[in-house]
């Protein structure tokens, strides 16, 4: 059976990619730092999600995140390191609490819910983990200097950890997605976002489930040689 924690899935990506998992079978943790949302989220999958509450960035919480999916559903087999918010602000006029807190999330928090699940997986000699980065890890953006750089580390951690790991059985890879139409991209400015729109190739935002088809790739056996991989659902936005 396989077991998914999918991380921020109260919202957006993580809750397309909840709900993609659970209708393949996967028993699912809907995990959020907001409660009422992951219970909501859960609800609206059914039987197969089990909504567990917790902020990545927080040791005790991903412990207790890692223990109630193993009391319900057995060990994970699967881990998506999803959440994760944005923040704009110019480097000058940036915060170190802000900085602090970005890199928290994104990059503590991947490497929490990692270390909590990994052990597991290298003795059952199986598993797989996919981190939700950026294209803006791989190419930067204006005023986003700790978004872009807590997800240029998600790179480098994915790269790093998938050598580490894959010869014992544990795949590790990574999303890079563009601009997805989500309450985190609805955040920014307007003129951003039509401006975004206009310059990208295919014209349009991804929606949450194009991300969500590209996580399930990379979880299914189809992708069982793809390793420290980035793969790129953006509209065309960056072409590496
Ligand atoms: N939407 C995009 O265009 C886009 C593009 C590239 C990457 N991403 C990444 O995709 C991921 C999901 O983003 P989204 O667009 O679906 O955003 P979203 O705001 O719709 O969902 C993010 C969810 O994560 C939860 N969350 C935030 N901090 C948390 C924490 N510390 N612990 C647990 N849960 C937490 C939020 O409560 C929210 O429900 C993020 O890592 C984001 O950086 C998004």
């Amino acid at each position: 059976m396989s077991v998914a924690i999918v991380t921020g899935a109260g919202s957006g990506i993580g809750l397309a990619v909840a709900g993609k998992l659970a209708g393949q079978g996967y028993k699912v943790v809907v995990n959020d730092f907001d409660g009422t949302a992951a219970e909501k989220a859960a609800a609206g999958i059914g039987e197969n999600a089990l909504a567990l509450q917790g902020d990545v960035s927080d040791e005790n919480d991903v412990a207790r995140m890692v223990e109630g999916c193993i009391e319900t559903f057995g060990a994970p087999t699967h881990l998506v390191n999803n959440a994760g918010h944005v923040h704009q602000s110019a480097f000058t006029d940036l915060s170190v609490a802000d900085f602090d807190r970005m890199i928290s999330v994104h990059l503590r928090g991947t490497f929490l819910c990692t270390r909590a699940v990994l052990e597991g997986m290298l003795s059952a000699g199986k598993g797989c983990i996919v981190n939700m980065a950026s294209q803006l890890g791989q190419i930067g953006g204006i005023e986003l200097v700790h978004y872009s750089a807590a997800k240029a580390g998600i790179i480098g951690m994915t790269k790093a950890l998938a050598r580490e790991v894959s010869n014992k059985g544990v795949r590790v890879n990574a999303v890079a997605p563009g601009p997805i139409n989500t309450p985190l991209v609805r955040a920014l400015s307007p003129e951003w976002q039509a401006a975004k729109a206009a310059e990208l190739p295919l014209g349009h935002f991804g929606e949450p489930e194009d991300v969500a088809d590209t996580v399930a790739f990379l979880c299914s056996d189809e992708a069982r040689i793809y390793v420290g991989q980035t793969l790129s659902p953006n509209s065309g936005d960056v072409m590496l």
